[in-house]
């Protein structure tokens, strides 16, 4: 098993080092280096066997969307009709923008190859022959490799017309989007691959019955692609003696803020922050955690209280969260929640594409809620105020967006409620030490 303990010496559950195992290799974003490490062995043994039989090794598997909303991947595939006319159209979510998630741009900047052959698999198993990869736009290096790296594919025999003697025909886009973070919202993504203005459409149908230019697609994320090579050339059993029994397998965490060593750990679902935080040397020295988020900003807020949670989607949705893209955002006893909030806030504000009132207006409104509050301008009232909003953007918006922009702002006043009363109870943000210069 490709399962280590890092140098640091810190017990518990090992990392599993998969998809980042040759991240700091020489050129580790070339064909050569990536054969090195067992690139394109899977390929061969996924074309040789029936289309079916690999959507039913990775639903075998346990895979679940790493884009946060943790499908099943194998499921999501069988979905796509068989038999029909319509051509059948991969698209790689790499849109990658919720806040605190920076796991898949890295990803494809040091391994390129290893989403494309999880690309190739992929679009064979539900019989497409075009797949797209969406980028986000302002990726621009993680954009020339990619353009690199499918070159070289299709220099190698991987991609293009009968590949390696299969008889099987795959062309590959790598397309960048503009920057908008509702283009992650998968229907939002077609609408923009389509050249339209980016806008989520109504769900159902699912992309799976009609997609891309109305035909079946499926539409994953870069993680969950990647993660299909290791399942085929491993097994199914491998990847199930990894994680839990319902989110089996290996996950990035993306460990952010306030702590030691920031960055990726791969390690099995199930693992709690405080594992985590052993590999990235603690909380920032002399500093204790006050809260972070599992998913990104879109997830309700978790405190010290929850450090033993094992990062499952069973147990933090227990928890009273989602695991979501397992962003951890760590943040400090410096650090000022409400702050933080409106920052959030801001953004899902600015990011609101318009197209719903609830989440158009109602996002508008919290900005200046939240605003006035952290500037010692609010009142009690505003508290009863942001959790009515939220509550009528909650459900209530056209697609995820808008409930994600609502999770930290009720999860924080449930938890510190005191602090937004102290922002109005002493005319402005305890921890900001101009605030009396302010106030006079
Ligand atoms: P969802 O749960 O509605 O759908 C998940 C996937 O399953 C989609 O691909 C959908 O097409 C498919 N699906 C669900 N039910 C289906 C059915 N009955 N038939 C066919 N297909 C079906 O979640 P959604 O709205 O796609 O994504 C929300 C998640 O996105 C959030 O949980 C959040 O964590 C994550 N997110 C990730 C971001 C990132 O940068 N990676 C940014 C913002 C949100």
């Amino acid at each position: 098993l490709p399962q280590s303990r890092d140098a640091s010496g810190a017990t518990g559950t090992p990392l599993t080092p998969v998809l980042t195992s040759y991240w700091d290799d020489d050129r580790s974003w070339t064909l050569d280096t990536y054969r090195r490490h067992h690139g394109y062995e899977a390929l061969p043994l996924a074309l040789g066997m029936e289309p079916d039989a690999v959507v039913g090794a990775v639903k075998d598997s346990g895979l679940r969307g790493r884009g946060g909303a943790g499908f099943s991947t194998g499921t999501k595939w069988s979905f796509i009709p068989q038999g029909d006319d319509k051509p059948h159209y991969l698209v790689v979510n790499a849109d990658e923008s919720e806040p605190g998630t920076c796991k898949d741009i890295p990803f494809m900047y040091a391994t390129p190859h290893a989403l494309i052959e999880g690309v190739i698999i992929a679009a064979y198993a539900i019989r497409a022959r075009h797949a797209f990869i969406y980028l986000r736009g302002e990726a621009v290096p993680v954009l020339r490799r990619l353009h690199a790296a499918v070159a070289e594919a299709y220099g190698a025999g991987y991609l293009g017309a009968d590949i390696l003697g299969s008889g099987y025909d795959l062309d590959v886009v790598v397309h960048a989007g503009a920057g908008a973070y509702i283009c992650g919202e998968e229907t939002a993504l077609l609408d923009s691959l389509e050249g339209r203005r980016g806008q989520p459409r109504l769900r159902p149908p699912f992309p799976a019955v009609a997609g891309l230019y109305a035909s079946p697609t499926v539409v994953n994320n870069v993680e969950s692609i990647a993660n299909v090579p290791p399942i085929i050339r491993n097994g199914v059993e491998w990847y199930r003696s990894m994680g839990t029994e319902k989110s089996p397998g290996f996950a990035l965490f993306s460990l952010s803020g306030h702590v030691t060593t920031p960055g990726q750990y791969e390690a099995p679902l199930g693992i709690t922050l405080r594992e985590l935080l052993e590999y990235a040397g603690g909380v920032r020295a002399g500093h204790r955690l006050k809260f972070w988020t599992p998913g990104g900003s879109s997830t309700p807020i978790f405190t010290d209280e929850h450090l033993d949670i094992p990062l499952d989607y069973e147990s933090v949705g227990a928890a009273g969260s989602m695991l979501g893209t397992r962003a951890l955002q760590i943040f400090d006893e410096t650090t000022c929640v409400v702050r933080t909030v409106l920052r959030w806030s801001e953004f899902y504000a600015h990011e609101s594409c318009g197209k719903c009132t609830p989440c158009r207006e109602g996002t508008w409104w919290l900005v200046q809620i939240l605003d006035r509050l952290e500037h010692g301008r609010g009142t009690e009232e505003d508290l009863a105020k942001l959790l009515d909003i939220s509550d009528n953007i909650l459900g209530r918006a056209f697609c995820a967006l808008g409930d994600g922009a609502t999770s930290p702002i009720t999860s924080s006043i449930g938890y510190f409620r005191d602090e937004y009363l102290a922002h109005f109870e002493h005319g402005g943000c305890p921890f900001d030490p101009h605030r009396a210069t302010l106030a006079a």
